[in-house]
């Protein structure tokens, strides 16, 4: 079976600002699958591709088998799609609005009407029916947009951050809602920001960020690449990485330092044979520290040291220790700042 929704290698931009940046998804038909990213990860964005309200630069992408640019016209009809904010008529009471939704889904006036009262009770607002939307709370106006979604019995829902807004019970009713569209064989597909919400309702979660998906899987799958990352890497090397953004950075300066480094040390030569000069780099040089650790731990004797002297420094393990703490004074700092920032954005 085609998937319900396919996208591949999507890109959008917005002057300077690449929104989407090689998205590609496969969400299979019946499934409810979950696009989890922080603010600016390009998940409205995509939502606004695959419902056809905006055009993708380059990629291209299907929903129940319809072209989302060559086909939008015919698509339109076989989707419903709630927006991250409300699209609701202020002047038009709650169930005027439904039936609006209705007409404009060619449902005729009495299915439209009958639908509208389904919903509102469904989304608990049948005391409100009758009211103008402009007295409605935050909370109101989101599940009258929800409800709108489902007017026409589309077999394809996009739902942009569904829960944004609502009240605990609410919420939990929403989520049955969707579990029960599943169950009648609809494909949802929704966007948020809390991986909890993710967990409890989508098969597949797919995690996006800087315009394109960087995980995908179940919510186990995805919390186990998760502990796996953390234990493969040290605090120390994560918090240098971080501290200068990209691991690749981090490596290539690795390189260029301790090449060197590792020549000038005792690594191959005692240093106590070395000329005056390199003599001094050898016994001060964090490689040959980090290699009399190593021998130390390993059972030589420090009599038997190559490197060996009166200063602390120049004691191998307490040097160690203060090297570990210069590199945490200095990274944890710069990480945490940039972590802040890049949380804050
Ligand atoms: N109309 C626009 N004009 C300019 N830039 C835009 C526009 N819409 C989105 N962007 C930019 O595109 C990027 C992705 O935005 P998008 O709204 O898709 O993110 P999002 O994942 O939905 O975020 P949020 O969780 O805050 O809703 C952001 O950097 C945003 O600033
Ligand atoms: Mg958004």
């Amino acid at each position: 079976m085609p998937p319900a929704i396919m996208a591949e290698g999507l890109v959008k931009k917005y002057g300077d600002v690449i929104a989407l940046d090689g998205m590609d998804l496969s969400v299979p038909e019946g499934t409810v699958f979950g696009l989890l990213g922080p603010n600016g990860a390009g998940k409205t964005t995509t939502v606004r591709i695959l419902t056809t309200l905006l055009k993708p630069d380059a990629g291209r992408a299907t929903v129940a088998g319809f072209d989302v640019v060559a086909d939008a016209h015919r698509l339109r009809a076989r989707i419903g799609a709630s927006g991250q904010y409300a699209a609701v008529d202020d002047h038009l009471a709650g169930a005027e609005n439904l039936e609006m939704v209705g007409r404009l889904y060619h449902l005729g006036a009495k299915r439209s009407r009958r639908r509208a009262r389904e919903l509102l009770k469904r989304f608990d607002l049948t005391g409100a029916a009758d009211r103008p939307v402009q007295g409605y709370s935050g909370g109101m106006r989101r599940r009258l947009d929800l409800a709108g979604a489902l007017v026409s019995d589309p077999p394809v829902l996009f739902l942009d951050e569904p829960t944004t807004g609502l009240d605990p019970r609410a919420r939990a009713s929403l989520w049955d809602v969707i579990a029960e569209l599943v169950a009648g064989g609809t494909t949802v597909l929704l966007t948020t920001q809390y991986l909890e919400e993710a967990d409890r309702l989508a098969e597949t979660i797919a995690v996006v960020d800087h315009g394109h998906v960087i995980a995908l899987g179940t919510a186990d799958e995805l919390k186990d690449q998760v502990g796996g990352d953390r234990t493969e890497v040290t605090v120390t090397s994560a918090t240098v990485a971080l501290a200068l953004r990209t691991p690749e950075v981090f490596n290539n300066l690795a390189t260029i330092v301790s090449m060197p480094l590792v020549f000038l040390s005792n690594a191959f030569v005692d240093s106590a044979r070395l000329p005056g000069p390199l003599k001094v780099v050898a016994e001060w040089n964090p490689v040959s520290t980090i290699i009399q650790t190593a021998r130390e731990l390993f059972g030589n004797t420090a009599s038997a040291m190559p490197v060996r002297g009166t200063w602390p420094l120049q004691h191998a393990v307490a040097a160690s220790l203060l090297w570990s703490a210069l590199l945490l004074i200095v990274f944890v700092p710069l990480a945490t700042r940039l972590y802040k920032r890049a949380v804050s954005q």
